[in-house]
Formats: C-alpha cells, sequence, structure tokens
C-alpha cells in the first residue's frame, strides 16, 4: 500500500527505494565502526574513524557530529527494529554519559545537536529503565552546560570556545537554533523557567538580527558582552561576510519551525518562511544548493548536498506545525521534491560505492574541509527527512 504525507499526497515510490538503499548502508557502516565514531566526513567516500585528538583516542567521542552517528542508528532501528544497532545506540548513550561528566570537550553550544540526538532519544527509545535514566540524567546535565554560555545583558547563547576569549565572546551563529531543543526539553522534564526564558531570549535575538531585510541569513553575528548591544554579522563558513552561506539558510528554516514549536510564538513561524523562500529562491536548475547560495547555475562551486538534506526535513517541521492547508502542501511539496533530486543525483549508485548516504557534501569551504564529501549531519537529516514522510507520525528527536 502506497504510504501518504500529512496532507494526503503519496511518497514517491523512488523514496522508498532511497530510504532501504540507505537503510542498508547505515547497517553495513554499523557492522564496519560499531560502538565507534567515524569521523564528521568522508575522505574520498569512504568514512574512517575519527583520529585521536587532546587525548581522546582514535574513534572516541569528540566534536560536534558524534550524535549524528548514533541518530542514524536510532532512525534505523525505528525502521528496521533490528535489535543490534539498538544496542549500539545506547552504548554510544553511555559514552555520551561519560563525556558529560568527565567534561570532554564541552566548550561549545552544539551540545544540543549531540545531547538531543544521543540522550534525550535514548531517554525515550531506550530498551530498559536504567538506560533511559542513564540518558535522561545525562541530557540534564548537558542542558545545565549549555546555560553556562547565556550571556546577559545580550539575551544570547555564546556559540564557540570559551567564554572568555576575546575571538568567541559574544558570537553566536545561526546554527544554534538547532540546539534550543535541548533547552526545550529540559523546561519540559523540570519545569525550570530559565530555559524556556533563554530559548525565547536566544531565538528572539536571532530573528531580529541574524536574518537580513532581504530574508538571506549571516553565518554569525556579534553581540557586545558588556552592554548586550547587537554589533554586527560576518560569515565563518560561507563565502563573504555578506553572501548566504546554504546551510545556515537550512539551519534557520529547520530552526525557527523547531522554536516556533517550542514557544507558540508567531514571528517564529514567520521567520522560518523567510529563510524557506529565499532558500528556493536560490536553489539552481537541479534543485540541490551550491555551498553558497551566492552561486548560481553558471557557477563550478561545490554543491552541499547537508543543505538539501536539513531544508527537505526543516519542510517537513514546517508542514508539520504550519496550520494553514496551502503552506503544509507547499512544505510537503518542498520537501519531496528536494529529496527526489538528492536521491537520483546525490546518492551513491549503486549504493555501496561509498559509505556516505549522500555524495557532494561541503564542510567548511574556506577552511578546506571536507569539500565534496559525505558528511555525518548531511546522512542523518537525508535519513531523518526519509522517515518523516513515509512516517508522518514519527515523533521527532529535536
Ligand atoms: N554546525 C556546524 C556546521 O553546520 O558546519
Amino acid at each position: 500500500m502506497p504510504s501518504t504525507s500529512r496532507s494526503g499526497a503519496p511518497v514517491h515510490a523512488d523514496l522508498d527505494t532511497a530510504r532501504e538503499a540507505a537503510v542498508a548502508t547505515v547497517e553495513r557502516n554499523v557492522d564496519a565502526f560499531g560502538d565507534a565514531y567515524p569521523d564528521d566526513t568522508t575522505v574520498q567516500e569512504r568514512y574512517h574513524l575519527r583520529p585521536a585528538l587532546g587525548g581522546v583516542p582514535e574513534g572516541g567521542n569528540r566534536g560536534w557530529t558524534t550524535s549524528f552517528w548514533t541518530g542514524l542508528k536510532w532512525l534505523t532501528w525505528e525502521l528496521t527494529g533490528d535489535e543490534a544497532v539498538r544496542a549500539s545506540a545506547e552504548r554510544n548513550a553511555a559514552d555520551f554519559a561519560r563525556r558529560v561528566r568527565e567534561e570532554i570537550d564541552l566548550d561549545t553550544h552544539d551540545l544540543g545537536f549531540l545531547y538531543s540526538l544521543a540522550s534525550v532519544t535514548t531517554a525515550r527509545l531506550g530498551s530498559t529503565e536504567e538506560v533511559r535514566r542513564d540518558a535522561r540524567d545525562a541530557a540534564l546535565l548537558a542542558a545545565d552546560h549549555l546555560m553556562r554560555r547565556f550571556l546577559e545583558p545580550a539575551g544570547i547563547i555564546q556559540a564557540w570556545g570559551a567564554l572568555h576569549d576575546p575571538a568567541q565572546r559574544g558570537r553566536t551563529i545561526i546554527d544554534s537554533l538547532m540546539n534550543m531543543p535541548l533547552l526545550t526539553w529540559a523546561h519540559e522534564q523540570t519545569g525550570d523557567e530559565r530555559y524556556a526564558d533563554a530559548v525565547r531570549r536566544h531565538t528572539t535575538q536571532l530573528r531580529e538580527h541574524i536574518i537580513r531585510p532581504d530574508d538571506s541569513t549571516f553565518h554569525t553575528f556579534y553581540w557586545d558582552v558588556e552592554t548586550g548591544v547587537p554589533v554586527r554579522g560576518a560569515t565563518e563558513q560561507g563565502a563573504f561576510d555578506d553572501s548566504c552561506w546554504a546551510r545556515g539558510q537550512a539551519w534557520g528554516i529547520y530552526g525557527f519551525a523547531l522554536n516556533y514549536r517550542a514557544t507558540g510564538d508567531p514571528e517564529l513561524l514567520t521567520a522560518a518562511w523567510r529563510c524557506a523562500d529565499y532558500f528556493l529562491a536560490h536553489l539552481p536548475s537541479d534543485g540541490v544548493p551550491f555551498w553558497d547560495l551566492v552561486y548560481g547555475d553558471d557557477s563550478t562551486a561545490p554543491r552541499d548536498s547537508s543543505a538539501g538534506a536539513i531544508a527537505a526535513s526543516g519542510f517537513l517541521e514546517l508542514a508539520r506545525v504550519d496550520t494553514d492547508p496551502d503552506r503544509v502542501a507547499r512544505a510537503e511539496e518542498a520537501a519531496r521534491t528536494l529529496l527526489i533530486d538528492l536521491a537520483a543525483g546525490y546518492a551513491p549508485e549503486p549504493p555501496d560505492s561509498s559509505d556516505a548516504l549522500l555524495l557532494h557534501g561541503v564542510y567548511d569551504f574556506p577552511k578546506t574541509r571536507g569539500v565534496d564529501e559525505g558528511t555525518l549531519w548531511g546522512d542523518y537529516f537525508y535519513l531523518e527527512a526519509l522517515t518523516r514522510l513515509e512516517r508522518p507520525e514519527w515523533v521527532t528527536y529535536w
């Protein structure tokens, strides 16, 4: 029986094939890597163990992307019921609990990406009471670490680095919207209003300052930490300070939609749609973004397939939280079209010719990191979006 989405539209048959191929690749990668963590991106289409760094051994849990590996396992377990994959996800969750208890590599707002997928998800889907409780405790500890980054009087969460680092002081980035669900969850769990207040204030600051009048976005924005005054936008991973980094715009679509769900603030829904419409208007003819939206059809710049995958899942969140039937249908159509274009042109063929679920992503073009490679987060959001499209009732990990 063909599956249908929330608006009743059938899921494209090729997307069922794409999802099955993606799941088969995750299963193969779980056989190869087990509980160890692959690196952020592939090298020539193959994942390798995350290199040892700063006392963390090879394949160990550091950086901001390890939870996408655990999230891929949870999606795969939900789709297949494979208990060996679930057990591996649970062992990762125990490792995330150790990481936060031992305070390893926590000087980052990406605690949200890390602990929403690895711990909040395990607190709900774990197989035993003990597994679920340990994961919940770890996620609450991570939320408290994230709150330490909340800066008064600016009312923002600092993105990167130590709070006293002059290069990073008072800076936040559009990606941070995806880190707010950890605080929203902590508020739901504890009733402590400090978490919800931080979400409201941080997202309001981003809505007011990180979106430009033409609906493109800055990647990063600085506030004066003494006065709280907004100072300036700049890029870190985009082409220029005044260009629009494709993945940042995609984080904006998904992140503002998630925070609309959390706060009920209609201005955040408007913000998500502003990001969304700009993103769609700046796609090239094959429907998959260049790594920066400043580039168009005549460019030889690399694509960032991961931005397409994040946007696809973001559109499915918009389709879930919006109540306007025309916008719901438009969001679903955008997600389906993005996924069809990704599956047709950016998934490896045959699927076992790469360890990645999606080829042609870009991590950081200015620093020549992971250019034209598979990425852990692109793989995660591609499978998340394929899962959401097939199962509109899927309970979010965010
Ligand atoms: N959140 C980091 C990145 O998107 O590269």
